[in-house]
């Protein structure tokens, strides 16, 4: 991502936290995330989806446009039609909440690092490549959950939504209890399966991996 690109992103991602987030704290969270945060300029991971400068910004946006879309073109219907478990669609504010902040625990987690691989003849060769270092290694949508909730009051589904958005990648053994519980979070609100899809989606289809040969 070009320096241009990092910046047009930091710009849209903070138009779409003023457009779509009207509660009490987003101001001080938005000077957070600028003065004592790495969050325009992290990668959105190490070795996967936007492992490059600006990905976790870029990442983010991604997720909250995927959910808006999701949003319009399933979730709506089927709770009009009458298909869904559920009665009501989640809102605008708590999609933009639950889908720009729900990596908040991957600020000040890579750091750039000079990381080592074979090429294709066998030779070790160096490339520039990020290393973890968890400051406060309590769970990942755990950890965001809290970050979050210091600035912003978050509602029930809003924490369930983040609190879960890894859904199967962090399951334990059938019959476990985070299964249960991640189960029964599903059924609570729509948020939850929607945060958990948008991210997937763009993770998987939106975005690419920097591969150093
Ligand atoms: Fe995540
Ligand atoms: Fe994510």
């Amino acid at each position: 991502m070009t320096p241009e690109q990092i910046e047009a992103n930091k710009s849209r991602f903070i138009e779409l936290c003023h457009e779509y987030i009207q509660r009490d704290g987003v101001d001080r969270l938005l000077n957070y995330l600028e003065q004592k945060t790495d969050f325009y300029t992290a990668p959105s991971s190490a070795s996967y989806h936007l492992n490059e400068e600006g990905g976790l910004c870029k990442h983010s946006i991604n997720v909250f446009e995927t959910a808006m879309v999701i949003k319009q073109h399933i979730v709506v219907p089927a709770i009009n039609n009458a298909e869904a478990p559920f009665s009501e669609a989640p809102t605008d504010e708590s999609i933009a909440i639950a889908s720009l902040f729900h990596d908040l625990c991957k600020t000040k987690f890579y750091h750039k690092a000079e990381r080592w691989k074979k090429d294709s003849t066998g030779h070790w060769v160096s490339y520039p490549g990020y290393e973890i270092k968890d400051d406060f290694p309590f769970g990942h949508g755990e950890k965001s959950c809290l970050m979050l909730n210091q600035f912003i009051s978050l509602h029930a589904d809003e924490l369930l939504a983040i609190r879960w958005h890894m859904g199967m990648f962090e399951m334990t053994e059938q019959g476990s209890g985070t299964r249960m519980a991640y189960r029964q979070a599903m059924e609570k609100s729509p948020l939850v399966a929607l945060l958990q899809t948008a991210d997937m989606i763009s993770a998987n289809i939106r975005e690419k991996t920097t591969v150093w040969e």
